[in-house]
């Protein structure tokens, strides 16, 4: 019996895959998300598998161009994280496959189906803002409830949002704005802030953050991260527009070619497991809805029911042509204009 019960127990543990992937390798992951979770998977990861994880973050626009850049040879085995919409332009492009994880039918089903398979759905978070109100107070100003107050000349010098080139949530609200109000509506819009625009920010996080200092009285950025400045203490409220507001679903992908497949598909699978996608809250700061809905969702994650969310087309704005074009337009028509 007593050589039989260690063949048992691996018997028993084999199925469940995690605690057996054969210890030793590397993996080197594409991480979009708050540096601390991308910190908190380089920790766990090697705990839960043996396999060593180095990872580089970058925002979900310069992550895209790092994987077209490294088309014919990726050093980069799995991009975790960021926005959806350039997982799906990566997918399109075969850029990276769709991987299914062994937690697939745990997923949130709702989240499946928005992206169609182009991706693995990791998060949900929802576009809105961070707020000083103490700053707004100061200057007399009231706190903005529409995407068009933020046009008002009073705001002048203190919004900032993303760079859409760089960030996958400033690309998340150029996209909104013309689900809102058509293209021309909303580029007529993303002008007229433009005049009250202090800073465009590289990273999805930052204008949060400046808000959060008090640099800025409104900081356009996911909820969940303007909820984070806010549990770090920092004086700020969150709120989203009136008039309606976008989501991302936070992307997992496996990039095509890897030298380092099977370790690669290691980490799929544990990714997407609610061992792995606690450490979002517990370690990483990040506070989106987990898209395995056997996660718990941490109680301060902003709720799809309490704001106006659109019904966003990932798969339209997820395509080159309507992605690509949007940017540049945003690059050639509105950042340029004097403020
Ligand atoms: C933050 C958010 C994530 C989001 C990411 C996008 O880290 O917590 O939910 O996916 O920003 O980053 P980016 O810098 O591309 O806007």
């Amino acid at each position: 019996m007593r050589k039989v019960l260690p063949i048992l127990l691996v018997l028993l543990v084999a199925p469940l895959g995690l605690a057996t992937a054969a210890p030793g390798g590397r993996i080197s992951v594409l991480c979009s998300p708050n540096p601390a979770w991308c910190d908190a998977i380089k920790a766990e990861f090697p705990k839960a598998t043996g396999i060593t994880l180095e990872y580089i973050r970058l925002s979900s626009g310069e992550a895209f161009a790092r994987l077209r850049a490294e088309a014919a040879n990726p050093s980069l085995d799995v991009w975790f994280g960021g926005t959806g919409d350039p997982h799906i332009e990566a997918n399109e492009a075969g850029l990276t496959e769709f991987y299914r994880p062994q937690a697939w039918n745990d997923l949130r089903p709702e989240l499946r189906e928005a992206v169609a398979g182009k991706y693995v759905p990791l998060y949900a978070g929802i576009l809105g803002w961070a707020i000083n109100e103490r700053l707004l107070r100061e200057k007399g100003i009231p706190v903005p409830r529409s995407w068009r107050d933020l046009a008002d000349p009073r705001y002048r010098g203190l919004v900032a949002y993303p760079n859409p080139n760089t960030s996958g949530t400033g690309y998340t609200m150029v996209a909104t704005l013309v689900q809102l109000y058509g293209e021309e509506g909303a580029f007529d819009l993303l002008k007229r802030i433009h005049r009250n625009i202090a800073q465009y920010t590289r990273s999805g996080a930052a204008p949060g953050q400046l808000t959060a200092r008090g640099e800025l009285a409104i900081g356009i950025t996911f909820i969940h991260d303007a909820v984070d400045q806010v549990l770090q203490g920092f004086p700020i409220t969150y709120n989203a527009p009136s008039d309606g507001t976008g989501y991302e679903i936070g992307g997992l992908s496996l990039i095509k070619n890897t030298r380092n497949r099977a370790n690669a598909i290691v980490f799929m699978d544990w990714a997407v497991s609610p061992e792995a996608q606690r450490l979002a809250a517990e370690q990483g700061q990040s506070y989106q809805i987990p898209s395995n809905s056997k996660t718990p969702t941490p109680r301060v994650a902003p709720r799809f029911q309490d704001f106006r969310v659109i019904s966003y087309d990932f798969l339209k704005f997820g395509k080159a042509s309507v992605r690509e074009g949007l940017i540049r337009r945003w690059t050639r028509e509105v950042e340029p204009l004097p403020k």
